[in-house]
């Protein structure tokens, strides 16, 4: 589910985007496959009540938000059923409770972290924006209601930068031009900012110039200059070079102060992280006594919410930077009962059992979208921590993996959290039981 509206003829399935629950509406067909069909909107015969005016003119091609259309609280029952629909379709467990979609108060502006691609439109002149939905055709720059606005200034203050000084722009067909994206974050709650200039290149014209007008106009904490000269989709390439400042920045989550640098995940939405991080570690009801695994974890930051709870913390995460960070995170935080691992989960989760003999109480994990991999599903099926809190930004994997998991353990109910308000994502919570544990 992406948001769309969902038609059936006959029992075939024709995904309607825009299209809200219970309206009626004149479609034409667009493509249709074997399974299912795509429609598109030319009339709207009976509005649904949910129905709101669009505010952003982006919307409809842009890749960012799909339920602008829908009143703020109903885009949370639908992520509720979104969610319900998959327990009901997957897991065998019948008193599994998904619980209300806890949404945000105020649903604006909530990104911490804007990444704007830079390139060519067709009359070959430079363009910053968005990514059209599903390819890569750059919309051009526009408010964005989700974004924070600083980020928003500071990328058009360098796009208009770049074309007085005719610096050349990615062009992705012949790989040629220099700038590709921009990437700002924003310490939410310490106003700091980070710039990212993403280059297929080493260099980039006039780039003191550039700096200096960034440090002056907007107080730009750090800038880096990203290296991505491959034939990639992902932003980031993997060098590093600090133009100024010292290459990270801080923010403030709860009590605690976290250091963030350019290739380490920190989560977009630092209201509802506070939200979630706080249900992850009241859920699960965690003891002084407990020994606790922090899987796919960051810099850091679950496992030293979750520190001052337990007996002790060991994190796992892949990416070296994010692992100096939490590392100096503990240290900045007075964190003494944690320690940090650079790795993949699959190896580094069992090395830890079999080389070190530390056996988890209780496992968070928080991994990517696509979920868990076998290994660490049969790793914890074979460890049998006593408790498994799964976090996941897509509840279609994580279901997947619950049942994967389901011959050992069991779940009572599903914490829904609003992480990507106006999107078709949920980030949900759940404490799974180990059976034999359960009195
Ligand atoms: C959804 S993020 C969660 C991070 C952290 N728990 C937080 O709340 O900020 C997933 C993390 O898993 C890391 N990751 C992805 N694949 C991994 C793997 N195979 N082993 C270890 N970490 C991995 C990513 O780099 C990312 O930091």
């Amino acid at each position: 589910m992406e948001g769309e509206g969902i038609a059936k003829i006959d029992d075939f399935v024709i995904f309607i985007p825009n299209a809200i629950k219970g309206e009626k509406v004149k479609i034409l067909i667009l493509k249709v496959l074997k399974s299912h069909a795509y429609g598109k909107i030319i009339e709207i015969l009976e509005k649904s009540k949910y129905r709101i005016e669009e505010d952003c003119t982006t919307y409809k091609r842009c890749g960012g938000c799909n339920l602008r259309h829908i009143d703020y609280e109903e885009t949370l029952n639908i992520k509720q059923r979104k969610v319900e629909n998959l327990v009901n379709k997957t897991l065998k467990g019948n008193n599994i409770e998904v619980k209300n979609v806890i949404g945000m108060g105020n649903p604006y502006g909530y990104r911490n972290k804007a990444q704007y691609p830079v390139g060519m439109n067709k009359l070959g002149e430079p363009v910053i924006g968005v990514f059209a939905e599903r390819t890569h055709e750059i919309v051009p720059m526009q408010k964005c209601y989700i974004q924070n606005e600083i980020a928003e200034k500071i990328a058009f203050t360098i796009y208009k930068f770049i074309k007085e000084k005719n610096i050349p722009v990615y062009n992705e067909s012949n790989r040629s031009g220099i700038i590709r994206h921009i990437v700002i974050k924003v310490g939410i709650r310490t106003h700091e900012i980070m710039c990212i200039l993403v280059l297929n290149s080493k260099s980039i014209q006039h780039e003191s110039e550039l700096v200096d007008m960034l440090v002056k106009e907007y107080n730009v904490k750090t800038i880096v200059k990203n290296i991505n000269e491959e034939n990639t989709n992902v932003i980031l390439g993997k060098q590093n070079i600090v133009l100024h400042g010292d290459g990270y920045i801080y923010d403030i989550l709860g009590e605690y102060t976290f250091k963030i640098s350019p290739m380490s995940f920190y989560q977009i939405n630092p209201v509802q992280a506070e939200v979630l991080y706080n249900i992850a570690i009241e859920m699960p009801e965690l003891s002084k006594e407990d020994i606790l695994f922090d899987l796919y974890c960051g810099i850091g930051t679950i496992g030293i919410f979750a520190s001052t709870h337990v007996k002790k913390v060991y994190g796992i995460e892949i990416v070296e930077e994010a692992i100096k960070d939490a590392k100096e995170n503990a240290k900045i935080n007075n964190i003494k009962n944690i320690e940090f691992y650079a790795g993949d989960v699959e190896k580094i989760f069992a090395n830890l059992i079999e080389k070190k003999q530390v056996y988890p109480d209780v496992i968070i994990v928080d991994p990517p979208r696509k979920g868990l991999d076998e290994n660490t599903i049969s790793n914890i099926l074979a460890v049998k921590p006593r408790k498994v809190v799964y976090i996941s930004c897509n509840p279609a994997t994580m279901v997947r993996d619950m049942k994967l998991l389901e011959e050992k353990y069991e779940t009572s109910e599903i914490q829904p959290v609003d992480m990507f308000p106006f999107t078709s994502h949920v980030e949900c919570c759940s404490v799974l039981y180990l059976k034999d544990s359960i009195q």
